[in-house]
């Protein structure tokens, strides 16, 4: 796959949605060391990474969709931020882009619209590129209240292929299902604000 297109990627994507992850993305930061280097996979606009540039050595922004890409770099250009940058790249092949090492790989919110398999390499590649793995995303399933419930209606707004990888996501258990599939360990875990959502540190493969 070449390319990702939902119909509000770019600004829609920043000024509307992109907001409401940002009590996620303040655990996030906490659960890393400072001036470490982190890559940001499925990273939208990139409003995770601006947020932490004062925080970290490094941070680079990697995203399939080219119209949430350009987003971030016009962003980018009208900062005087020197140490992110954003790549247009399929997280399947990350390995390639970036032969060196990161401190931590950071997905939020992205490995529910992926699907199955894809989940399991995305979250190997990233085991590959980087010592510590941070996962935000939804509980599985929902909780069956309000915040629930609009989680529920905003994944199925955002299309078939999205809302049926969503379900298959809930099917097989969430992070946990996907944890344990790999061998991986969760050694930290806070939920997120509004409680549907979780954020766990993670260990690599147990050899
Ligand atoms: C719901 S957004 C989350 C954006 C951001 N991480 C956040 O928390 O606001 C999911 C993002 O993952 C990206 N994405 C989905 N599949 C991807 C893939 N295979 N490689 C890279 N990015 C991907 C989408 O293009 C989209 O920008």
């Amino acid at each position: 796959m070449k390319n990702k297109f939902h119909w509000y990627d770019g600004l829609f994507y920043d000024k509307m949605i992109a907001p409401n992850q940002d009590g996620t993305f303040a655990i996030m930061r906490e659960m890393m060391k400072p001036n470490s280097s982190v890559i940001d996979i499925g990273t939208g606009t990139g409003r995770f990474v601006f947020q932490a540039t004062n925080k970290f050595r490094k941070i680079v922004g990697v995203d399939l969709s080219s119209r949430n890409i350009n987003f971030a770099n016009s962003q980018l250009e009208k900062s005087n931020f020197k140490n992110i940058s954003f790549l247009h790249a399929n997280a399947t092949e990350i390995k390639s882009h970036f032969p060196e090492k990161f401190d931590y790989s950071t997905i939020s919110y992205v490995i529910h619209e992926m699907p199955y398999e894809m989940r399991l390499t995305v979250l190997k590649a990233m085991s590959e590129i980087s010592n510590t793995i941070i996962i935000g995303d939804y509980f599985a399933p929902q909780p069956k209240n309000k915040r629930g419930i609009s989680n529920r209606i905003a994944e199925f707004l955002a299309g078939t292929d999205h809302f049926n990888n969503y379900r298959n996501f809930t099917k097989h258990n969430g992070i946990y299902g996907l944890v344990e599939t790999l061998g991986m360990l969760i050694v930290q875990e806070k939920i997120g604000v509004h409680g549907t959502s979780h954020i766990v540190r993670i260990n690599k493969k147990i050899d």
